[in-house]
């Protein structure tokens, strides 16, 4: 009988101890307000450091994420944790900031207006640059390694500013019309206007909290900020960045969406936009002749949700795809009905065309995520002319109206270090580069001339490699931490059809 007792005891009295060490979770939200707070902000909309959200972390793996917090990021002011954290408190806490928040956070005009400031005012007594270099063959580069963005003389491939950008630089820069000033979005929603004459930070605001790629206005005095979080599209002043109106991404049915990316539609003078979770196209005008329609939402019903979308020269016509779709259709924007759907297997990655004259006729070509492969599209019949098979998925394709060669890169899987070279005239691969074995090399862009080709070395400490664009030979290289993207202004700002917008 005692002994039956006591083992009774015995196990009534470890029972709660043996819950509260082997299932009680860890209090995440405590742990976060302890130790996180103060730099990620209460709300993990970010502060010191990024926002913790999880769409905000979807390139982060749940696991990186757990190292971070353990190991902290060196030369960043992110610290370790690993010693005042055990590991059920570290996977509580990452399981924690992958969680969506409770509530849509509110970010409006007050709270982008309250973070707007100017840390240098714009001197508009300066109509020139302040160095020697042609200010349209400048060179911008985005270095995600060590979150900086590069200024190259495009001529001399000297770098002439380097400064600390927003965490997480993603989606191209814009342009202002003269070249002058270039505009930068974070993953975060931060938005930097940068003059390139002066070559400093003239203004800064934050637009959103998660936000997906902006745009600029065709007289270049509107920026539009396409926002996963909020759900909304937000325009802003390119003077100072001030709020000219915010736009509720609601579709027609009601649905609260995602704004899945905005592009200036130039010869429209308006911007273009699709909704990521409702199968809606927009059209916002933005030319000061139409007054009564200035910023007002023109809305089209897709047959399908389109995150993924490119236009033909004139804007008439826009081609879209999804997962969703399977495929791809051409829309008349004009008219709002949809002329064709093509058979594009392998998710085609349509914000990376570009364009050339092939026999007399316009064509796109685009690379596909899902698999090895370049399609090639007549753009006066959407019919596919050519599908070029390659040695694995691509992200980027470049080319440049003086170069009868497309750049192609090989983003995923093994051949990531080759670079395959494309020739306008015939549709074939005419050469295959590789030149840093075992590296990701992706991401080319060409001067204004189209004399040389900058290439990216894609990884922590990697290089701008300058390539002669005749000879395909090295001539220069530049060491960049993770260079993702090139942007050059002339290129940029005349629409060149070798580059996507
Ligand atoms: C003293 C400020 C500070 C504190 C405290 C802090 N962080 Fe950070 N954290 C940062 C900064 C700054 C970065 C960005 C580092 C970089 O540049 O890569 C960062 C980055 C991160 C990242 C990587 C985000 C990404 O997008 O790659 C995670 C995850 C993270 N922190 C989680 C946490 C958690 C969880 C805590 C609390 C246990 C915490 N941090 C506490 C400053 C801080």
């Amino acid at each position: 009988m005692k002994g039956l007792f006591a083992s009774l005891l015995a196990v009534s009295l470890l029972a709660p101890a043996a819950l509260a060490q082997g299932t009680a979770r860890p209090d995440a939200a405590a742990l976060y307000a302890k130790y996180c707070a103060e730099c990620h902000g209460k709300g993990r909309l970010g502060g010191v450091g990024p926002a913790l959200l999880p769409g905000n972390l979807r390139r982060l793996h749940k696991k990186r994420a757990a190292k971070v917090i353990a190991r902290g990021r060196v030369s960043t002011q992110m610290p370790a944790f690993g010693d005042k954290l055990g590991e059920a408190e570290i996977s509580a806490l990452v399981d924690y900031i992958y969680t969506p928040l409770p509530r849509m956070p509110v970010w409006g005009k007050k709270e982008i207006e309250a973070s707007r400031h100017i840390p240098v005012d714009v001197d508009y007594s300066v109509t020139k640059p302040q160095f020697g270099a042609d200010p349209l063959n400048l060179f911008v580069v985005v270095e995600s390694g060590d979150h900086h963005v590069s200024i190259l003389d495009g001529d001399t491939f000297r770098t002439l500013a380097r400064f600390r950008s927003r965490y997480a630089l993603h989606g191209g820069p814009k342009f202002t019309p003269d070249g002058r000033y270039v505009f930068f979005q974070s993953r975060d929603g931060w938005i930097t206007k940068y003059d390139l004459y002066t070559l400093d930070v003239v203004a800064e605001a934050r637009a959103g909290i998660n936000t997906r790629n902006i745009a600029i206005s065709a007289d270049g005095a509107v920026i539009a900020v396409a926002n996963y979080l909020p759900h909304n599209l937000v325009l802003l002043s390119a003077d100072d960045l001030s709020v000219v109106k915010i736009i509720p991404a609601i579709s027609a049915d009601g649905t609260s969406s995602r704004v899945a990316a905005v592009y200036q539609a130039r010869p429209r003078h308006s911007f273009v936009a699709t909704l990521k979770d409702a199968p809606e196209f927009w059209e916002i005008s933005t030319d000061p002749k139409r007054k009564e329609a200035l910023y007002e939402v023109r809305r089209l019903k897709l047959p399908a949700i389109v995150d993924d979308f490119f236009f033909d020269q004139s804007y008439r016509h826009m081609l879209g795809a999804s997962r969703d779709l399977k495929g791809a259709i051409v829309l008349d924007v004009d008219t709002g009905t949809v002329i064709r759907r093509l058979d594009l297997p392998g998710l085609p990655h349509l914000g990376s065309g570009i364009t050339w004259t092939w026999q007399g006729r316009p064509v796109m070509a685009t690379p596909h995520l899902g698999e090895g492969r370049i399609s090639i599209i007549a753009m006066d019949t959407w019919e596919v002319v050519k599908t070029l098979k390659t040695p694995g998925p691509g992200f980027f394709l470049r080319s440049h109206e003086n170069t009868p060669y497309a750049w192609a890169d090989v983003f995923f899987g093994p051949n990531k270090d080759k670079m395959l070279v494309i020739d306008k005239r015939s549709l074939e691969i005419v050469k295959v580069l590789n030149y840093a074995p075992g590296k990701t090399v992706a991401h080319v862009e060409f001067d204004r001339h189209g004399k040389h080709a900058l290439i990216s070395v894609w990884e922590q400490d990697g290089a701008v490699l300058v390539v002669d664009a005749n000879t395909f030979e090295i001539v220069k290289r530049l060491p960049m931490k993770k260079p993702v993207g090139k942007y050059n202004v002339f290129n940029k700002i005349t629409f060149s059809s070798g580059t996507s917008h």
